[in-house]
């Protein structure tokens, strides 16, 4: 295996063992919600410390860009992190999230990984050789057209100038597919187009951490990601499309001509 991928899923490992302990302790703390806040704080910030201190053993010289300390500048090679994505649901007890690592080369997505630790589902990906669920080989779904779809997708979470964008674009997919769904974690959502769970997906505005291993996942697993323009910019947009080939396709022609210019990017 790619030794750079075997670190990043012993990092991931780690953070997630770590995510899955803190759960049982966040229920039994007091229910005021601000203890609740700090708590979870406290929960990102020390697996995101196992992740940096696990990859910076291993490549000491490597950049990294994580959701809660920032960018630590390096050599060509930058690691972007997500410690804990879908705290919303964690601090709710609702039990879907994970932990999102990739290994970005000179604007190549080199090693990806994205760990549940509810399930014990490691969803990974080294670039050319595929992408695997656990030890079984993952593909994006045949479907042919929106019918009969299953899609993901996120709603605008803090800056609700996106609101009525994005309700247009739900209001214009709801009747096209069989179905909608808002798990809460853009990161395993993604996962799940790789493997197959869902056809595709669509979120508006993400960070880079949110989204750049379940690209690879997905492009490994013979999907397509792209901005709203159906262009290679959603890194730094936030604004994803991802699916099978048919079903992105399907996705991006019924959304793009819905959007303002400025979101078509
Ligand atoms: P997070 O849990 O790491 O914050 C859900 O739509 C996606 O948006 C998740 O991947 C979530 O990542 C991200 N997100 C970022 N900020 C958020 C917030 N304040 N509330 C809910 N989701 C947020
Ligand atoms: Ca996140």
């Amino acid at each position: 295996m790619n030794p750079m991928l075997n670190i990043a899923i012993r990092a991931a490992h780690r953070a997630g063992d770590f995510i899955e302990r803190s759960l049982e302790l966040c229920d039994t703390l007091d229910v005021t919600s601000k203890s609740h806040n700090d708590f979870v704080s406290d929960v990102d910030r020390h697996a995101e410390r196992e992740i940096i201190d696990t990859l910076k053993k291993a490549y000491p010289e490597h950049a990294i860009l994580a959701e809660e300390s920032g960018l630590q500048e390096g050599n060509e090679y930058q690691w972007i992190i997500d410690p804990l994505d879908g705290t919303t649901n964690f601090l709710h007890g609702f039990p879907q999230f994970a932990v999102s690592i990739a290994l970005m080369h000179k604007e190549r997505l080199e090693v990806a990984v994205i760990y549940d630790p509810m399930r014990r589902e490691t969803f990974t990906a080294s670039r050319g050789g595929g992408a695997k669920l656990n030890d079984r080989k993952l593909r994006v779904t045949k479907r042919r057209s929106l019918e009969g779809a299953l899609l993901g997708t996120g709603f605008p979470y803090s800056d609700f100038s996106y609101l009525d964008s994005y309700m247009k674009t739900l209001e214009a997919l709801i009747p096209k597919t069989a179905g909608i769904r808002r798990p809460g974690s853009a990161a395993l959502d993604l996962a799940y187009v790789a493997a197959g769970r869902i056809d595709g997906f669509w979120e508006f505005n993400l960070q880079p951490w949110d989204i750049a291993a379940g690209t690879l996942i997905i492009q490994e697993a013979g999907g397509i990601v792209t901005d709203f323009a159906g262009g290679e910019n959603y890194l730094k947009s936030g604004n994803i499309i991802a699916g099978s080939p048919k079903v992105f396709h399907g996705i991006l022609s019924t959304i793009k001509p819905l959007l303002p210019e400025n979101l078509q990017r």
